[in-house]
């Protein structure tokens, strides 16, 4: 595993880092099979770990915290997330940040997260939606603050919606964070426009989320995929997303080299780009977990590749299902 300096922040995190939202939130999920991956990864040397108070109501800030009292010789990294008040994911813009995340909310968010964890603080704490507009109102800001001086959390970031890269490039610009959280893959190129250069500026460390697209640049999908009702997939891969996806699927597989696995030239092609920080692709099986990991060993792809899979960009813009 090789370390990526994480901004300003300076801590020197796993370049393949841990999303847990599956293992909290989606159908499936088995819960020792969830800390068996847990345990291999840091065995691996993974050591950032994205977890939030919603996915499934504290229960992955629980695995997190139970992760650190096993591996209380390592140091880990651990980030959550507050929830919007209005609980609207994507938020909507024109909402002002009072009615989203007011200072109590944001602690009383973070107190129930160090609650399920059993931790005393976390490293990292990210607002779970965000509009740049709210960087305006500093209350929020002032609250942070308080729990940083607290040392009840090491750095504060913003996880931005999907597919809308541009709205945060204001916050980080301003020197308010420490962290932005986007969505980065072959297909979601787009924040490679404005908003990595400006955490390049700013030093703000740069979480790649959602690497394989949900699952699709696994190439695990197929055009009948369905999901246990309640799974949050069912409302992603709606017929219209799955459809036009499979097609871009199909045709990025023609650039795949031969010996090199979808997944692998997924994790690589975000790895050859050093604005990033670390990627937190979602794992829950072991197997999983020593694939994903072994990528950051594989190191980046070669120029020419890289320059190949430039053509596979996909700009999308939010949709009713896309949240
Ligand atoms: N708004 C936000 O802040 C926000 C939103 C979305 C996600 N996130 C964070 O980003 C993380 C990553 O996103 P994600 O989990 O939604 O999507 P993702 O990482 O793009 O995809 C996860 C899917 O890929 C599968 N997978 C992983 N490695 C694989 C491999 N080597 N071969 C085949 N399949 C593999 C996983 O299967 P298994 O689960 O079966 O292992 C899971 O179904 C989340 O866990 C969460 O921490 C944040």
């Amino acid at each position: 595993m090789k370390y990526r300096t994480f901004g300003r922040l300076g801590w020197q995190v796993s370049e393949i880092g841990y999303g847990m939202w599956g293992m909290g939130g989606w159908t499936g999920s088995d819960e020792k099979e969830s800390v068996t991956s847990l345990d291999r990864a840091v065995d691996l040397g993974c050591n950032f770990f994205d977890s939030a108070l919603a996915y499934g109501d504290g229960r992955s800030d629980h695995l997190l915290g139970a992760l650190v009292r096993r591996h209380s010789q390592r140091r880990i990294y651990t980030a959550t997330k507050v929830p919007p008040l209005n609980k609207q994911w994507p938020s909507r813009r024109g909402v002002p940040v009072a009615e989203v995340f007011p200072p109590d909310h944001i602690e009383r968010s973070l107190h129930q997260s160090l609650e399920h964890s059993g931790l005393d603080h976390f490293d990292l704490l990210q607002f779970h939606v965000w509009e740049d507009d709210w960087l305006d109102d500093d209350r929020w800001r002032r609250r942070v603050d308080d729990l940083r001086a607290q040392r009840l959390i090491g750095g504060i970031g913003i996880s931005i919606n999907r597919w809308e890269p541009w709205n945060g490039v204001r916050t980080v610009r301003s020197g308010a964070v420490d962290a932005v959280q986007v969505i980065y893959n072959v297909f979601d190129q787009a924040p490679e426009d404005e908003l990595f250069v400006a955490t390049g500026e700013m030093n703000v460390a740069v979480i790649a989320r959602v690497p394989f697209d949900e699952g699709s640049l696994t190439g695990a999908l197929k055009a009948d995929s369905v999901w246990p009702q309640g799974d949050w997939r069912n409302t992603y891969f709606v017929p219209e997303n799955l459809r036009a996806t499979l097609d871009r699927v199909a045709r990025l597989r023609r650039a795949v080299p031969e010996g090199v696995a979808l997944p692998e030239l997924a994790l690589r092609f975000i790895l050859s780009n050093p604005a990033v920080s670390t990627i937190i692709p979602g794992m829950r099986r072991p197997r999983h977990v020593e694939s994903n990991l072994a990528a950051s060993d594989a190191g980046p792809l070669s120029a020419d590749l890289v320059e190949q899979l430039r053509a596979h960009r996909w700009d999308r813009t939010p949709t009713a299902w896309s949240h």
